[in-house]
């Protein structure tokens, strides 16, 4: 997982339309988090039932859509490390609350349950969650994220691990963001079938699954190739019924 900026130090240009619009996304959020109607509600699975209830309105998120080096990275990038004085001034680094970028070229971004634990590391340490990092210390929780159990049940590690303490908690001050980056990196696409390079399924399928239940307050952005067709109806409303906005960075 990357802990600094990608561009090593490289200039970056434009793109000032889409972090207008992030930004325009994060109030929006803000404005359905004060909006208690719109609140979606998520149980945990502790058998085997399925344990989500549905829930409808909040349910919206960002992705960012374009070409292969159309500059996708790059914007997330710079909307984690600012480097512009613009980007610097208008702040939205200070609202994420954890991020990961998915690499072809390194299996472990794509795996799972190293992705999930990541996210649990990220939101303690950030300490824009008051109370998460007590929630965790139950060992029922605890053994969801040892390694093998977490790739075993992902879906149900997100749910108890991630979602449900972050649905208990007491709302940021600020809506957040959670950042995944090249989410159909690991997505096989053959013939408008998307099969999974693991058993536990992919980081999409896990988002596109669970991202209805995100807390009100939580803005789920992320990127994806134009061309990955399979992942990004995943996520644009063909084979599901919520708004998203899909912000298309290049033709
Ligand atoms: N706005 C920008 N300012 C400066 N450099 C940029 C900008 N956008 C892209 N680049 C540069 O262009 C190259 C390709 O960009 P990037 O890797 O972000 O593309 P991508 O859309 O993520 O590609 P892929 O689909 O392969 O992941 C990189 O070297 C990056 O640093
Ligand atoms: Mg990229």
């Amino acid at each position: 997982m990357a802990q600094t900026s990608l561009l090593q130090g490289k200039q970056f240009y434009c793109r000032e339309w889409v972090f207008h619009k992030l930004q325009h996304c994060l109030q929006e959020k803000a404005n359905c988090s004060s909006s208690a109607a719109n609140k979606p509600s998520l149980v945990a699975n502790s058998g085997n039932n399925t344990g989500v209830v549905s829930g409808k309105g909040a349910a919206w998120g960002v992705l960012l859509v374009g070409g292969p080096g159309s500059g996708k990275t790059a914007l997330c990038t710079e909307l984690l490390w600012p480097s512009s004085p613009a980007n610097l001034q208008r702040g939205l680094h200070r609202q994420a609350l954890a991020f990961h970028f998915c690499r072809a070229q390194d299996s472990d971004t794509l795996c799972v349950g190293g992705f999930i634990r990541g996210l649990v590391t990220q939101i303690c340490r950030s300490g824009l969650i008051q109370g998460y990092e007590d929630k965790l210390r139950d060992p029922a929780i605890q053994s969801l994220l040892q390694p093998g159990e977490c790739e075993r049940n992902p879906a149900e590690a997100f749910k108890r691990c991630i979602l449900l303490p972050l649905l208990g908690m007491k709302p940021p001050q600020q809506s957040l963001f959670l950042l995944v980056d090249s989410v159909d990196e690991g997505c096989n696409v053959s013939e408008g079938e998307q099969t999974s390079t693991s058993l536990s399924g992919t980081i999409a399928e896990l988002l596109a699954g669970h991202f209805e239940f995100f807390p009100p307050w939580l803005l789920l952005l992320c990127s994806a190739r134009k061309q990955s067709k399979a992942v990004t109806k995943m996520f644009t409303g063909e084979y599901r019924a919520q708004d998203v906005f899909v912000t298309c960075i290049c033709n």
